[in-house]
């Protein structure tokens, strides 16, 4: 085993980007802060696979801060339909008003002038920083710490505070004081090409024989899993309720919690008094169609499994048309929102079989 020293982890981590670590991703060309913040928040929990897609929309539709901070929140939620996570896309905004009119529309240089603005933790502001500003500030995505845990077998989940901050510790020190951005981008490289969760390619690796998890021959123990409690199930009762256009009425959820400021079908909670239920809340009268099997939408802390319940208007009460929070959705010409995702399986499900009707 070769003792490591950070000068000699820094230098093999560059030598390995320069040959093999991306340097294509349309966030890096060119890495403005404006394009590297809106990448490193669309990259939380997600794929860079997943993502390249939404973040060539999103450039396309909002090329600078400015038009983001100009925007509505309905087309900001729209852009971001199906990646999740919301809240990611109503703090993106928040922050992009806070930087055009008390930054004079530049992002601070400065790692924690960053992580006072919304959406953006000390990962995500050291990201920026490193990525967009060449600073040497370090970085501990979940790419980073599988990698860091490895190397130095650091038993225990991450989540735990000992072990976060062991492993804060060690990416302080390595991050080099010349080519912080190239370092920094190798690390994430690293952890989502080489050190992969499953199957590590150790023997490609350049830490390879610094490596404390791959001498004991145990990469799957690091880093450590959290011990996991079986999450809740609730239920709710959702309503295709459709016009004679064959509209579908879609309510839009408050702006804070789950599915904030998304649309959603109206969630019926008296299930056996559907009819009297619409009645009451939406003046009209209805007649059921059918009971669709239920789907489960799993978020970070329960399970959802919904119902829904398919039913046609017979007649249009104005209430319905005048509310700010109810619109009737057109399958064939959609309008521009936020839809949560199973409502987006819903109604791709619904508008087949309005077809085939
Ligand atoms: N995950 C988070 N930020 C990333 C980046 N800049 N490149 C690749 N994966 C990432």
């Amino acid at each position: 085993m070769q003792t490591l020293t950070a000068k000699s982890f820094g230098q093999r981590v560059l030598t390995w980007y320069a040959q093999h670590g991306r340097k294509q991703l349309p966030w890096q060309q060119p890495a403005t802060p404006y394009r590297v913040w809106l990448s490193e928040i669309m990259l939380q929990q997600t794929q860079v696979n997943t993502v390249i897609p939404y973040f060539n929309r999103f450039i396309a539709r909002f090329p600078d801060l400015h038009n983001l901070a100009q925007a509505t929140i309905d087309e900001v939620l729209h852009l971001w339909t199906g990646l999740g996570y919301y809240a990611r896309a109503r703090n993106l905004h928040k922050t992009a008003k806070i930087i055009a009119t008390q930054f004079h529309g530049e992002f601070p240089a400065d790692r924690h002038a960053l992580e006072q603005l919304p959406g953006i933790g000390r990962s995500t502001a050291a990201a920026i920083c490193a990525l967009a500003f060449g600073l040497p500030e370090a970085i501990l995505d979940g790419n980073v710490k599988r990698v860091l845990a490895r190397v130095h077998a650091i038993a225990g989940w991450p989540g735990e505070t000992k072990v976060q901050q062991q492993l804060w510790q060690l990416s302080e020190r390595y991050v080099p004081q010349q080519q912080p951005g190239p370092y920094t981008q190798a690390m994430m490289d690293l952890g989502a090409m080489i050190c992969t969760r499953t199957k590590p390619a150790c023997n490609e690796c350049p830490l390879t024989d610094y490596c404390l998890a791959k001498q004991q021959n145990n990469t799957q123990a690091y880093p450590g899993k959290r011990q996991r409690k079986q999450l809740p199930v609730k239920q709710t009762t959702m309503l295709l309720l459709t016009d004679d256009q064959h509209r579908v009425l879609l309510e839009k959820r408050p702006p804070a919690g789950i599915w904030g400021g998304l649309w959603i079908l109206p969630e019926c909670d008296d299930p056996n008094n559907i009819i009297t239920w619409c009645a009451l809340k939406y003046h009209c009268d209805t007649t059921f169609i059918k009971a669709w099997p239920s789907l489960r939408h799993t978020f970070s802390h329960f399970h959802l499994d919904i119902t829904p319940i398919q039913l046609q208007i017979i007649n249009k009460s104005p209430v319905v048309m005048d509310s700010a929070s109810l619109i009737w959705y057109n399958n064939n010409a959609p309008a521009e929102l936020g839809l949560a995702k199973p409502i987006i399986t819903l109604l791709q499900q619904l508008a087949k079989q309005l077809e085939e009707s």
